[in-house]
């Protein structure tokens, strides 16, 4: 053999090897179809508590009424402002649609900092700042003196009576503000507002990141009546029959029901699945005990995941010969973008190189294929079980219509979803100018996995092409016809 046949040779032996020892340490990590399959008929009798109500008060998975009774129909028509606060960025656009010959929407948006001591500080400077932040959009727009209707994405579980109020349940991903549970942000928003009188609101709607992603997506395809967000957080929501829905009166039509289904888990029902790491991240979270499904699964703490089993596995000698080094021990340092980076085909082992590097655990070649291992499985755990819940909304999507193969198309949105390689979910989108982004067919994790936990459908994930704003702004187009005929 040539030399570089011998290295070639060598390395695959090393890989393999290596591969097999991370697979038996991260053994429960690795869950199999059989585990799945079950992880979706739990997820689904979550669902069905949810939306009864006897079970409601005291079920982990919210099942939240979003009093969005349809997608899109085309005839939405105006200008509005977005506001999308809890994602990664909190974003404000105007949104203008318009009805030449066809519906066409334009959109302008800005990013505002939302700095961590106003994340964590007090309800009343959380929502100044988001009014200064509409003051400052306005003014540069040069529509302060109009009073456009305002669509307020916000990404949090809310308790809905109707579109325009929104009760908080819990903080949940990075913001803890005080005095916010259990009211209405609505009401807080308007009165940070008329607090500074140098411009006029209207609050038509508060929508859930994954309605607006839903609603957003449903604008292009008709057939969209799922939304999906695997971002910081991770979430889903999807049209539900009326005469399920016990919470909201009436039999007729559907609803959008938001699952919050980062909260599977909170009761106990996935102890069996959760490992020493993710009871760790829980330990160390802002929320203890609180959205459980949530921290096995999104951007948040994936790198965390990964920075605690690298930790352990060090002081085991199983990695960068026992080095501990206090860049690795603080909280923080690997971030989930990093886990991306290492799971990249062709440049991977150079940027685990580069990221151990600068933790200072002085990495091997060996340690470099073996944490890119640890990165895989932790991204490949986290797709597996977005797969089961959304397997399980989509069984019941197909109940529901009693049909015997489910045709669908899943809306979604999210900064893990967008910008994970091939391991765990999509590539960046693929776009062909002119058409829409979509992902290429069949070849993804999650997509695979979904397909093969539910074999009876035909599932299209479309990716929002714009967040879940444009969503929000059609939400508030019919809230906003709605009120213009109540008026009349
Ligand atoms: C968290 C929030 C939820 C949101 C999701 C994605 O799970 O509780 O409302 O949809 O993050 O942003």
């Amino acid at each position: 053999m040539i030399a570089a046949q011998l290295l070639a040779y060598y390395f695959t032996e090393l890989k393999e090897d290596q591969v097999k020892k991370i697979d038996k340490y991260l053994y429960a990590m690795r869950l199999s179809d059989e585990t799945l399959l079950d992880v979706m008929a739990r997820f689904r009798r979550e669902m069905k508590n949810g939306l009864s109500r006897d079970f409601n008060p005291t079920a982990a998975v919210k099942m939240l009424p979003t009093f969005v009774r349809s997608i899109p129909d085309g005839s939405e028509k105006g200008d509005f402002i977005a506001l999308d606060l809890g994602g990664s960025y909190f974003r404000i656009l105007r949104v203008k649609v318009s009805h030449e010959k066809k519906q066409t929407v334009q959109m302008e948006s800005e990013i505002y900092n939302t700095p961590e001591d106003i994340m964590h500080g007090s309800g009343t400077r959380l929502f100044d700042h988001v009014a200064e932040c509409l003051g400052d959009f306005m003014e540069k727009q040069q529509i302060k003196d109009k009073k456009l209707p305002v669509g307020f994405t916000f990404s949090f579980p809310c308790r809905q009576s109707k579109l325009d109020e929104g009760f908080l349940i819990t903080w949940t991903k990075r913001f803890k503000a005080s005095g916010v549970e259990g009211a209405d942000v609505v009401r807080l928003l308007n009165k940070a507002i008329k607090k500074r009188g140098d411009y006029d609101a209207d609050i038509m709607a508060v929508v859930n990141d994954t309605v607006g992603t839903m609603m957003t997506c449903g604008f292009d395809d008709q057939r969209c009546e799922v939304g999906l967000i695997i971002g910081t957080g991770t979430n889903a929501c999807y049209m539900e029959e009326m005469r399920h829905i016990d919470l909201v009166e009436g039999d007729e039509g559907r609803m959008c029901i938001n699952t919050e289904w980062g909260a599977f888990g909170d009761d106990g029902s996935l102890e069996d699945i959760r490992t020493e790491f993710d009871r760790e991240i829980d330990r160390g979270s802002l929320n203890p005990g609180k959205q459980l499904f949530e921290k096995m699964v999104s951007g948040l703490y994936m790198g965390e995941l990964v920075r605690l089993i690298l930790v352990k596995m060090a002081k085991e000698g199983l990695l960068f010969e026992g080095r501990i080094t206090p860049e690795l021990l603080t909280k923080g340092k690997f971030e989930t973008k990093h886990v991306s980076a290492i799971e990249k085909s062709k440049e991977g082992l150079n940027k685990a190189k580069e990221i151990l590097t600068r933790l200072g655990v002085e990495p091997s070649h060996e340690d470099c294929i073996a944490v890119q291992h640890v990165c895989t499985i932790v991204s490949f755990r986290s797709a597996n079980l977005v797969a089961s819940t959304l397997g399980a909304i989509l069984n019941q999507l197909r109940d529901n219509k009693g049909v015997g193969r489910l045709r669908t198309t899943v809306g979604v949105d999210g900064s893990l979803y967008k910008m994970h390689p091939q391991a765990g979910f999509g590539t960046q989108a693929v776009q062909r100018p002119g058409s829409r982004p979509a992902l290429p067919a069949g070849t993804r994790r999650l997509h695979k996995t979904t397909r093969r936990l539910v074999p009876d459908s035909e599932v299209r994930f479309l990716l929002s092409e714009s967040g879940s704003g444009k969503g929000a702004a059609m939400v508030t187009a019919v809230a906003y016809r709605l009120s213009e005929q109540h008026r009349l």
